[in-house]
């Protein structure tokens, strides 16, 4: 073989390993393009199911349509609870709760944490109203709105019923976060 046909030779293959690298490299780059776009999808696909599958809980929740199951719990008897007093217990599990049999004898029950900053409320019955002495913060009795001062929340709601002269708490809805 000429030197000059040698050198073609020398060159061609060098040139083929050249092409090689190039093509290696070529595929890499869409190997990480790839890659990158199958995390992204992955990423992006994760975060749209996961906010998907809470958005019914938000809803529920402020619809007051939890279905968490709450316990069926025996608060006391009614013929002990006379209008105008009131008596705390526990609900759900160890959530302070107050029962108020109001001066207009109606019977209704909440989580008695205040929503301003948790002081326990209290019920006033010359005002017929629920207080919370902590910042003077006041409750309309009937629903748990708040009516005055700090708090913002209602209460939430005890659901409660009475069977025999006894009174069952027998769920909790919140009404506003
Ligand atoms: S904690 Fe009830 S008003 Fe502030």
């Amino acid at each position: 073989m000429s030197k000059c046909k040698k050198e073609n030779a020398r060159f061609r293959k060098e040139s083929d390993k050249e092409m090689i690298n190039l093509v290696d490299n070529l595929n890499q780059d869409d190997d990480m393009r790839f890659n990158r776009r199958a995390f992204l999808k992955t990423a992006v696909g994760a975060s749209v199911a996961l906010g998907v599958s809470t958005v019914p809980f938000g809803v529920r929740a402020m619809m007051g349509l939890e279905d968490e199951d709450y316990e069926r719990v025996e608060i006391t008897k009614l013929s002990d609870l006379p209008k105008g007093e009131s008596m705390t217990f526990k609900y759900p599990d160890d959530d302070d709760a107050i029962l108020v049999h109001t001066v207009n004898g109606d019977l209704v029950a909440y989580n008695s944490a205040c929503t301003h900053l948790s002081c326990p409320v209290f019920y006033q019955k010359e005002d017929d109203v629920l207080l919370c002495p902590c910042h003077s913060g006041y409750f309309d009795v009937k629903n748990g709105h708040p009516i005055e001062g700090p708090p913002q929340r209602e209460l939430p709601l005890i659901e409660i019923k009475v069977e025999n002269d006894t009174v069952y708490a027998v769920g909790r809805k919140y009404r506003h976060g």
